[in-house]
């Protein structure tokens, strides 16, 4: 199987054996990083960072450099055409025939995707927002790989920003496809954002287990946690004892790995905001890893750091964030030629186990739903010309859509049914999505509403129920 001409926009992109095949392919390049000036050589990379970067941008071009191919770049919105308004699907025609593979790093969520349905060449989501960041989890599983051995059921703790560390959020769908035992302790108020959570269960079809008042554990010396994911694959104990068990347990048997992020401040909606968050943010230092649970963890950080890891433990046997830095560069290397087609690779099916790939229905009717995260490609004004908002339908009770550029969650209030108004103008009738019209509509005659207005404005009347429990109100 051959990966030319593919895309990598999100994590799910790649199966488990095309990652494993990978990461044969990054040993290789490893082992002898100043052989490979032939891979590539007469290709030509464009490295577009509208957001600031080190090791992503750096790493991605010394990869190309030391493949023998070559760079075109782009650092700045305010250096190139999108800042006379052009918008992204155009400029990634125009780069897609002067280049033959783009990197994207871009502030808005979905960038990457909207770039790679209209490159016509393959492309490389290197962050869109706090959306994800794919190869960064490659980074990452391969650093474990290479410390661990293998990552079923390793128990692996993600700290601090996980609302808004894109880094976190890649990481997250690749661990729980190998199989690995997820430890969630956010700083408070930066917690998972809930459709992380809800595609663990639903794609991955594992059990997430909420745990109460994080906050006090931490108090009594325990690591705060506040959700676990276990994996289907494997009958975890942990996920047979009551909360405090889960604690205690821990510090009896170790936790893996420990993931650090620095607090994201560049994504919240105002400084006060940052401040308030900073306040309470953990700080990882020889003081918490003299805990009885963190003797053979590995500390693990995509960097950079700010204050959240202190520079006393840079010389700690534990301490793995450089080396995960250097080993940015094989990966990368591994993914260009892949990608370019310049190297080919066998896949074990075997590896391939995890994957659970669900076909939601879509819904993108022109009428109805928004997506709510301003923050997302849907929601720009450069970019609603062409494009308009599309959703998976992931769950009916409660209406839940999954945007297809961002994949926030909205909840959406009324439908109504195409098939049985069809050219009856005076019938047509919405109702409220948490009636039983839902299981009755089929999802391809599916009419969603935001509101009672935009129904209205739609041509739609309230059902029945809807216009006597308004009455009542
Ligand atoms: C991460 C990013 O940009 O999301 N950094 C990186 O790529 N190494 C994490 C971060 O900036 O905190």
């Amino acid at each position: 199987m051959s990966l030319a001409g593919s895309s990598l926009v999100t994590i799910d992109d790649l199966s488990n054996g095309e990652i494993e095949a990978l990461f044969s392919v990054a040993d290789e390049m490893a082992d002898s990083l100043n052989d490979q000036s032939g891979v590539c050589q007469g290709k030509i990379m464009a490295s577009l960072f509208f957001e600031p970067s080190t090791r992503t941008r750096l790493s991605f071009e010394a990869a190309m450099l030391r493949l023998g191919g070559r760079i075109i770049t782009a650092v700045e919105v305010g250096a190139t055409s999108l800042a006379k308004g052009e918008s992204l699907a155009d400029m990634a025609r125009v780069v897609g025939s002067y280049a033959d593979i783009i990197v994207i790093r871009h502030p808005w969520e979905g960038a990457a995707k909207v770039v790679a349905d209209y490159a016509g060449i393959p492309v490389i989501n290197a962050g869109d927002g706090g959306h994800e960041h794919p190869t960064q989890a490659l980074c990452d599983l391969y650093t474990i790989k290479k410390e661990r051995g293998n990552i079923e059921g390793l128990k692996i703790a993600l700290f601090g920003d996980l609302r808004y560390g894109r880094a976190v959020h890649s990481l997250t769908y690749a661990l729980a496809r190998f199989g690995a035992v997820i430890l969630f302790p956010p700083s408070p108020g930066l917690e998972m954002p809930e459709h992380v959570l809800r595609k663990l269960t639903t794609e991955y079809k594992g059990k997430l287990i909420r745990l109460e008042a994080p906050n006090q554990q931490v108090k009594e010396g325990f690591f705060p946690l506040d959700a676990m994911y276990v994996t289907p694959s494997s009958s975890h104990q942990l996920a047979m004892l009551p909360d405090i068990s889960i604690q205690i347990e821990l510090k009896k048997t170790g936790i893996d790995t420990l993931y650090v992020m620095r607090l994201q401040k560049e994504r919240h909606a105002s400084t006060e905001e940052g401040q308030e968050l900073k306040k309470n943010y953990p700080v990882v230092d020889k003081k918490l890893l003299k805990g009885k649970e963190f003797k053979g963890t590995i500390v693990m950080h995509p960097l950079p750091r700010v204050d959240e890891l202190a520079y006393e433990l840079d010389a700690d046997p534990r301490s793995m964030y450089f080396k995960q830095a250097a080993r940015g560069v094989p990966i990368r290397m591994a993914l260009i030629a892949l990608l370019l087609g310049t190297k080919e690779i066998a896949i074990s099916k075997e590896a391939d186990s995890f994957v659970q790939k669900v076909d939601y229905p879509i819904y993108d009717r022109d009428s109805g739903v928004r997506c709510l995260n301003s923050n997302c490609v849907s929601n720009q004004e450069t970019e609603t010309r062409y494009i308009k908002p599309e959703f998976k339908i992931v769950n009916l009770e409660p209406l839940t859509l999954r945007c297809l550029y961002c994949e926030r969650e909205v909840h959406p209030q009324y439908i109504a049914s195409s098939e049985w108004h069809q050219g009856m103008l005076e019938t047509k009738k919405y109702h409220s999505a948490d009636s039983h019209w839902i299981r009755k509509i089929k999802p391809e005659n599916l009419i969603i509403f935001d509101s009672e207005s935009e129904a209205g404005a739609y041509g739609f009347k309230p059902s029945s129920y809807i216009a006597v429990h308004r009455r009542g109100r």
